[in-house]
């Protein structure tokens, strides 16, 4: 598999890093504006790759991306502590279109998978801009909530959180929804596996909508959680896993991106779930949408 990072960021960078830790692809591409910065990203690989499973890493021009699998576009202006995502949108909204643009020169048939925020808005952008099936334009989305919340938790109870199942919808932002009575532990619901106070239930829930913003003030950005969140759905579509995954694409009913479980496999998106909310969920997802919606306009998308 060939995948491309457009963006020699921190997320960039550590994402190339841990595709090629987990041997996600046999061919890597780094692109920035800055090619010498990339250069020397890739070189940095380069060097271990006796260490790591077959891969081969360059670095170059959106030329050198022609034939990708998967682009992931992690380029944009990071969003500053304090800062609304709709100002950071307004920011990214050209950079990012321009980055579409130019992918699409070289790509007839990629995987386009944003991770650039706001992930939603932006991968609808790249939905629009590229004229690509909506099945193979989507975000990080819910992905990385759905991880934060699943580690948090299984922090809190003691256990490795690849028992933990949790489903997160709607905005990747302060709206997103998180489907707490629907978590279960190896098959157990949640609530019967063992009583946790609502008090800590809404606390984990709170640093994990809250998560990016708690690490942006600490250290300025995120980039970890992100990129191993990007190998979740980078891995589903090499191994072709049929995965259950909340990332963000375009929904035609209401000319909106936002989370929502998919099933990716090697075809991309190759089905996505509608799950039958609670009314108050439902309610609160419609909240969110309604959010994106009002951004997108904001924007002109
Ligand atoms: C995050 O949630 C900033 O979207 C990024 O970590």
């Amino acid at each position: 598999m060939k995948v491309s990072i457009i963006g020699c960021g921190r997320v960039g960078t550590t994402t190339a890093y841990a595709i090629a830790l987990q041997g996600l692809a046999k061919e890597l591409v780094l692109v920035d504006i800055d090619n010498e910065k990339a250069q020397g990203e890739a070189l940095d690989i380069v060097h271990g790759t006796a260490q790591l499973p077959n891969i081969s890493v360059s670095a170059g021009g959106y030329q050198d991306t022609a034939g990708s699998d998967v682009v992931v576009v992690t380029a944009g202006i990071p969003r500053k502590p304090g800062e609304s995502r709709l100002d950071l949108a307004k920011k990214n909204v050209q950079v990012v279109s321009d980055i579409v643009d130019e992918i699409m020169k070289v790509n007839t048939s990629t995987y386009i998978l944003m991770v650039s925020n706001p992930v939603d808005i932006m991968t609808q952008i790249a939905y629009k801009q590229s004229e690509l099936p909506f099945n193979t334009v989507f975000g990080l989305g819910n992905v990385l909530d759905q991880l934060r919340f699943e580690s948090l938790l299984g922090e809190y109870l003691g256990i490795h959180p690849a028992n933990i199942s949790a489903m997160v919808v709607g905005e990747h932002g302060d709206s997103m929804v998180i489907l707490e009575e629907d978590t279960y532990i190896s098959g157990v619901p949640l609530d019967k596996y063992k009583v946790v106070s609502s008090e800590t239930i809404e606390k984990i829930k709170e640093n994990t909508i809250k998560g990016g913003a708690q690490v942006i003030q600490r250290k300025g950005g995120t980039f970890y959680s992100v990129a191993l969140a990007i190998c979740k759905v980078i891995s589903a579509i090499h191994n072709d896993t049929k995965e259950v995954l909340p990332v963000c694409y375009y929904h035609k009913g209401n000319d909106t991106t936002y989370s929502e479980p998919t099933i990716i496999g090697k075809n991309g998106i190759e089905q996505v779930v509608k799950v039958n909310l609670p009314s108050d969920k439902q309610d609160k997802l419609q909240h969110s949408i309604n959010t994106i919606r009002s951004m997108l306009d904001e924007v002109n998308f």
